[in-house]
């Protein structure tokens, strides 16, 4: 009989991994291979944040704000990382279902299912709406406006954006979100969009960012695992 429960749980599991999204490669990423490889308090603070969420998230899943978890920072600081190791935690120990959604494949994705017939675009946004867990990575990849210093959006994604984190923070539904960019965010999505991000993350916001003397000294890079060594 307990052969059995733990064998429906295995496949149970699987069934969860298979819908998520996320590639066998990045179902790898946990908070273990997550090396202290600069001794920065800045990449010490995305690993507790995202590690402090996955332990307590049935706790913290119920908070009427902050239910939500927000890693912003530089390329390649690990904010994808310790979204996946979220993620992967949740999935694998809690049985909680998540699904991923990158910023620019996955609108673009979507869009070009208008094609198709609009029913189409429709049941991938409810998905995304109602899946009990988001993991939205890459929240304004792009090309910056050399003006803005960010890069622009398009009406149909700032309105498809809008509408998915209004559903999510109106109905108190988790959702794990990464971006190079913080307070940009704000013009950028829109203050109604991106605000409500930062309320929904109150408490659970990870930064690695540059300061500004570290930018204006041209030491960009230096929280970059890709380029560690280098
Ligand atoms: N502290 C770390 N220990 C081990 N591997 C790391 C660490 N930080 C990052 N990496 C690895 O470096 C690569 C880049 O990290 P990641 O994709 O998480 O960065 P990112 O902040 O999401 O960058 P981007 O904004 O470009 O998407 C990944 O393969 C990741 O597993
Ligand atoms: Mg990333």
């Amino acid at each position: 009989m307990y052969e059995q429960c733990e064998c429906r749980d295995k496949k149970r599991i699987q069934k969860i991994l298979q819908s998520s999204n996320i590639t066998a490669d990045f179902q790898r990423k946990t908070f273990g291979n997550f090396l202290d490889w600069s001794g920065d308090q800045r990449h010490q603070e995305l690993h507790q944040k995202a590690y402090t969420y996955a332990k307590d998230f049935e706790e913290i899943r119920h908070r009427e704000e902050g239910h939500s978890l927000g890693l912003v920072g530089a390329s390649g600081s690990g904010k994808s990382h310790v979204a996946f190791a979220v993620a992967n935690n949740l999935m694998v120990k809690k049985g909680i279902r998540v699904l991923y959604f990158n910023f620019v494949n996955g609108f673009k994705e979507m869009f070009s299912r208008y094609d198709a017939g609009s029913a189409d675009v429709q049941r991938i946004r409810e998905g995304l709406q109602s899946v009990e867990v988001l993991l939205i990575d890459d929240i304004l990849k792009g090309k910056p406006d050399e003006k803005k210093g960010y890069p622009e959006i398009s009406k149909a994604v700032y309105d498809e954006m809008y509408g998915l984190i209004e559903y999510r923070h109106f109905n108190h539904k988790p959702t794990i979100w990464t971006s190079e960019y913080y307070y940009e965010l704000i013009p950028a999505l829109g203050e109604a969009t991106a605000s409500r991000l930062f309320e929904m993350s109150k408490g659970n916001l990870g930064k690695a960012l540059y300061t500004p003397e570290e930018m204006t000294a041209g030491e960009i890079g230096k929280l970059n695992y890709r380029l560690r060594g280098l």
